[in-house]
């Protein structure tokens, strides 16, 4: 068998990796085993990739790809293994900035080492789609990642003459495309590669922080088009289908993610989502009204005689980290004889999947997990829904009130149980930024207080009842 058919059959072995591993983390079931597979595969084409004389054959080459490697391995390995769950998304933004980054700058160089100017046209554009797009997401990350790690002002950035600042940049960028593709000069393809970061930045401003996951994974589909692109200029069929990968993945997981918070993609990307606070944080409402609160005695009892308790945990149980607690609470019930279930809203929390891994994390079965669809009809039979730091899922504003920023979204039906408690440190409204009407209805009793320590003090309760 020839090197070059070696070549491919290892990186076909690769790409099954990665298909096991998009198949593997559509249930938290096998997420973990797909996630292996997917590591298994890049592991074996970038050793392959390593033995192959294009690489190994070339010394200086290969101390550069060592060192950048370590460099990599250094930040990388315990930045993921220290980061917090919540910072997750800020910490996906600049992992994929990076990618999109290195997508852009393998496009520069085969620009600028094909050689003389005799380049065909359509090598130039798959240049040029490689550099425009992995730069786009590159500066679009960055800002990405400074609004969530609050090293920016989180809210939509405007300015007066916005809109026609940025369409002067997109044609800009038009006309330097269509002068590079006739002149291939190497000039031109650095004033390109300048715009696009300029436009991925401007891109980012005006979007909420609110609104940053979903616009994370639209970059990081970005990403994966822009690898596909280098796939073509460096002839590699591993990229091209690797990052085509990514691509369709990032952008069905953005239809997905805006599906689920009710509304389409141009809204979240064009609209300034997520700025408004129209919540007061005292513990009346706004217009001074009262609502009830109760102790968690009172509560522990309400719990323990319970046939039926829901469990609707949202983004407060990851501050929190109550994970481990809300599970203990739950194993008492249940050897008491009641029936719980966590209901889940796909997008409680602020990354896709989020209450799943936190719960996984402490253990929870797989089986005790209800998603919104099938959680929903069991409400009405349902004697306490105990909503754990959720907010915005479970605001009826999402059913009843046309013009709220979260109308349309589906939300749980926590308003249809006998009982609600909401456990919650004050009336601070969620991520959407309005006010929560299930907070003052007369079956709604507020626990206040961070998340895990309620939770325990139920515990105590329970187990005294
Ligand atoms: P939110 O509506 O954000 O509400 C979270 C609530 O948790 C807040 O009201 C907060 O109230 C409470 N909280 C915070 N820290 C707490 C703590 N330590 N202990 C107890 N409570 C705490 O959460 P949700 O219901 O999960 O909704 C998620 C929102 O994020 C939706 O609007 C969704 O559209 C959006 N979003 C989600 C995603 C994904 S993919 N999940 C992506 C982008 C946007 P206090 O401050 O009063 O405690």
């Amino acid at each position: 068998m020839s090197r070059a058919t070696a070549t491919d059959l290892v990186y076909l072995i690769a790409i099954v990796g990665f298909i096991l591993a998009l198949i593997g983390l559509s249930s938290p079931k096998h997420a973990r085993l797909g996630n292996l597979a997917g590591a298994a595969g890049m592991l074996l084409a970038v050793a392959w990739t390593f033995s192959l004389p294009a690489v190994y054959g070339q010394t200086k080459n290969l101390i550069l790809i060592i060192v950048a490697v370590v460099i990599g391995t250094v930040i990388g390995v315990p930045a993921a293994r220290m980061v917090k769950m919540t910072a997750m998304p800020q910490m996906v933004a600049i992992f994929n900035g990076v990618g999109g980054g290195a997508a852009a700058l393998v496009s520069v160089t085969e620009f600028i080492s094909l050689p003389g100017k005799q380049i065909a046209i359509y090598k130039i554009c798959e240049i040029l789609f490689g550099v425009l797009v992995g730069a786009v997401s590159f500066a679009g990350s960055a800002v990405a990642f400074a609004k969530l790690q609050e090293l920016m002002t989180g809210r939509p950035i405007t300015y007066p003459g916005q809109q026609p600042i940025n369409a002067g940049v997109g044609l800009a960028i038009v006309a330097v495309l269509l002068a590079t593709i006739l002149t291939a000069n190497t000039a031109l393809l650095v004033v390109v590669l300048v715009l696009s970061l300029a436009l991925g930045v401007i891109f980012v401003l005006p979007i909420g922080g609110a609104d940053v996951p979903v616009l994370i994974s639209l970059l990081n589909s970005f990403t994966g088009l822009a690898v596909a692109a280098s796939g073509f200029t460096l002839n590699s069929n591993l990229l091209i289908v690797a990052g085509t990968l990514v691509g369709a993945s990032g952008i069905l997981l953005t239809r997905m993610m805006s599906h689920a918070m009710g509304r389409s993609i141009g809204n979240i990307l064009f609209s300034a989502f997520g700025s408004v606070i129209t919540a007061t944080g005292a513990d009346g409402g706004p217009d001074g009204r009262s609502v009830r609160t109760g102790t968690a005695e009172d509560i522990g009892v309400l719990l323990a005689y319970a046939r039926k308790v829901a469990i609707v945990p949202g983004y407060g149980l990851a501050v929190a980290q109550a994970q481990h607690v809300a599970r203990e609470l739950a194993d008492l019930l249940t050897a008491r004889g009641v029936e719980v279930y966590y209901a889940i809203h796909p997008v409680a929390g602020r990354m896709p999947g989020h209450m799943n891994v936190l719960l996984a994390e402490a253990n929870v079965p797989y089986e005790q997990l209800v998603e919104m669809d099938d959680a929903n009809p069991e409400m009405a039979t349902t004697d306490v829904a105990l909503v754990v730091g959720a907010n915005d899922t479970v605001n009826p504003a999402a059913k009843n009130t046309p013009g709220s920023p979260i109308y349309g979204m589906p939300i749980i039906n926590v308003d249809q149980a006998t009982n609600i408690v909401f456990l919650k440190r004050s009336m601070r409204p969620g991520f959407a930024g309005i006010d929560n009407e299930l907070l003052y209805d007369p079956k709604t009793t507020m626990l206040f207080g961070d998340a895990k320590d309620t939770l325990t003090a139920l515990v105590a309760a329970v187990r005294s009842v």
